[in-house]
């Protein structure tokens, strides 16, 4: 199977009917799960039985969908493979968002076709609100096109971003790219689901985003969005390794310069 014998838009609408039905899930666990139902996997970093159910019933799902693709999957319910079509799940994105009832958080789907991203849906679950795009197709959210901001300005625009939560030695230069932005900017928020930040720069909601120490579940779905909806991503240097690098920085074209310029000089190499 190659790229252009998948109808890339029918299998989208396929993957955001499965990905509604497991949101249905997750809503219903809300406020249920016990502290003795939470594991810690590591400092600052939560899971409990609703992501490794959720990651279970996508897998199930998007299996029979695309028979030949691989898995990459946050909570591991599943081998890892590597195939030239890899689905690359994260079951619940703002984990400590859903745990502690703040209201933002996710499910994230991407389809990887040699090693790029071709699909990507987004559920952000309590606003009903499912984002999407495919390879070529634009972006989409509740079956509307969306674009990112066309006119940003530097000085007037408003950012998405997320704390570094366990590579502690950027957290300086980090500091310095949140202080410009405070004195600079209409400021900046961080909501605790990335998968989310990165589909409201899509639909110009917030009009950049980055994050340091991201993980390719994180990005893969959120990231084509992005760039199906006409903005730039690329990692703290300007390349192309934001999926697997654990950088990322996006934005409107309308501020890339002065916003990539700020993040490229604080945490570029
Ligand atoms: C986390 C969220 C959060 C980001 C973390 C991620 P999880 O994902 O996206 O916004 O700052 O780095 O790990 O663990 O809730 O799926
Ligand atoms: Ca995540
Ligand atoms: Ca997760």
């Amino acid at each position: 199977m190659n790229n252009n014998t998948v109808n890339l838009p029918h299998l989208c609408q396929q993957v955001q009917n499965l990905v509604l039905q497991v949101a249905q899930f997750i809503r219903e666990q809300a406020g249920q799960v016990r502290q003795q139902d939470i594991e810690t996997k590591q400092r600052n970093h939560l899971v409990s039985y609703v992501d490794k159910t959720s990651e279970k019933m996508l897998i199930e799902g998007l299996q029979p969908l695309l028979p030949n693709a691989g898995f990459v999957a946050e909570e591991g319910t599943v081998a890892q493979t590597h195939n030239d079509w890899q689905w690359v799940i994260d079951p619940l994105d703002g984990t400590t968002n859903f745990l502690y009832q703040i209201p933002s958080y996710a499910i994230s789907v991407g389809l990887m076709y040699k090693n790029k991203v071709v699909l990507g849906v987004v559920c952000e679950i309590n606003r009903n609100e499912l984002f999407y795009a495919w390879q070529g197709g634009g972006a989409y959210l509740n079956g509307s096109p969306i674009k990112v901001n066309p006119n940003s300005r530097f000085d007037t625009a408003f950012f998405g971003t997320g704390f570094p939560y366990y590579d502690y030695a950027v957290i300086e230069p980090y500091l310095q790219v949140l202080k410009h932005l405070m004195l600079h900017t209409n400021g900046a928020r961080r909501l605790g689901a990335a998968a989310v930040d990165l589909c409201y720069v899509a639909c110009g909601r917030f009009d950049g985003f980055f994050e340091h120490s991201l993980s390719i579940w994180d990005v893969a779905a959120g990231s084509l969005i992005i760039t199906e909806a006409g903005g730039q991503v690329t990692d703290f240097n300007g390349q192309d390794n934001y999926l697997s690098g654990r950088q990322i920085v996006a934005a409107s074209p309308s501020i890339w310069g002065e916003f990539f310029g700020l993040v490229n000089r604080h945490l570029g190499v």
